[in-house]
This record gives C-alpha cells, sequence and structure tokens, in this order.
C-alpha cells in the first residue's frame, strides 16, 4: 500500500471535499507531512489527540476526524438555518478541518518508549506554523492556509474567517471537556 493509500485509507473525510483539484492538494499535503514525519500513518490510530491530558483516552486519529464531522455538520446547520446572512465554503471548512494538525507530524516524535513528546522543532514551532509551511508548500488556497493557522490559541491574536470559527471552535469543543469538566454524577 502506498502512502496516498494509507492518506486516503485513515481520511475517508477527503471525499468530502467536492472541488477535485482541492482534495488533490489537501491529499498530497499529508502524504508530505508523513514523509518527513517520525510517525507513521498507523501510529494515529494509537498516539493521544493531545499531550496536555494525562493518560487521553481518544487517539489522535480519532479526534481530528470527529472535528471534521463537528465542523462540517455545523456548516451544513449554519447554511440551512442562517442561509445568505453567514455563508459558509463548505470545500474551504472541510479542507481545512482535515489540514489543521497535519503540522503535528512535525511537532511530535517518539519518546524511546513507545510513548511520544514533543519535539525541539515541535517547541520551535507549534503545529499551526509547520501546519501553515505544508499548507502553502502544497499550493492550498490562503482560505484553507488561514484556518490551519487560527485553529488554535494562536488565531486568538488575529480576525478569523467564518470557517476558521467554525474549526475552531470543533476543535476545541472537542478537547476542553477532556482538560476541565463538571463531574455531575457525585451531586
Ligand atoms: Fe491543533
Amino acid at each position: 500500500m502506498t502512502l496516498r493509500d494509507e492518506v486516503e485509507r485513515i481520511w475517508p473525510e477527503l471525499e468530502w471535499i467536492e472541488n477535485d483539484g482541492l482534495r488533490e492538494k489537501v491529499t498530497a499535503c499529508w502524504v508530505r507531512a508523513f514523509e518527513r514525519s517520525p510517525l507513521e500513518p498507523e501510529d494515529l490510530s494509537r498516539i493521544p489527540f493531545t499531550l496536555k491530558v494525562p493518560d487521553c483516552p481518544v487517539s489522535f486519529l480519532a479526534h481530528k476526524r470527529l472535528v471534521v464531522h463537528v465542523a462540517r455538520q455545523s456548516g451544513l446547520s449554519i447554511r440551512e438555518l442562517f442561509g445568505e446572512a453567514l455563508p459558509v465554503d463548505m470545500d474551504t471548512l472541510i479542507a481545512g478541518a482535515i489540514l489543521a494538525d497535519v503540522g503535528k507530524l512535525l511537532e511530535y516524535e517518539g519518546d524511546g518508549t513507545g510513548g511520544t513528546r514533543q519535539s525541539m522543532r515541535g517547541r520551535y514551532l507549534r503545529h499551526p506554523f509547520t501546519g501553515v509551511a505544508l499548507a502553502m508548500e502544497a499550493g492550498l488556497p490562503d482560505a484553507v492556509c488561514h484556518i490551519v493557522a487560527t485553529h488554535a490559541g494562536e488565531g486568538n491574536m488575529v480576525a478569523r474567517t467564518t470557517e476558521a470559527w467554525i474549526v475552531h471552535h470543533a476543535d476545541f469543543m472537542t478537547y476542553e471537556p477532556f482538560v476541565s469538566r463538571l463531574d455531575a454524577s457525585h451531586s
């Protein structure tokens, strides 16, 4: 199986991108990221999606895919109920959501004991920065690169597009409960 086949296998959501050229660039960007990463496609189902939650029960791939699903459903609902009051470009939204964390392939490294840690490069350049470098190199439109650039906390410093706001919240709403959550079962 080629690396490209592996990328298409782990990312069935690529099919949601309607524009053939855009889908190709998103796929090629992930392939290039794996070529430069110590991680293999199968590692993404094993490693945690964040290093900030001890014993995180959700894998990298499960979280990344959920963000794409939540972002897409949000975009569809906004379109259905708000229409032209808040336009959403679905291809840009889905491409940006799939690529948001591609830079993590250059942020993580193996710790030598089967675990994962942030690499020195990752400390210098968190994944929004390396992700934008990869996305620009793959020729992705600026509107998609913008989502990669602003999806995390760094993006709080600039004005986000509608699509970038959606991806930002899809990402954080599926992350923050693992960091801080009211446990109502002990009332
Ligand atoms: Fe991220």
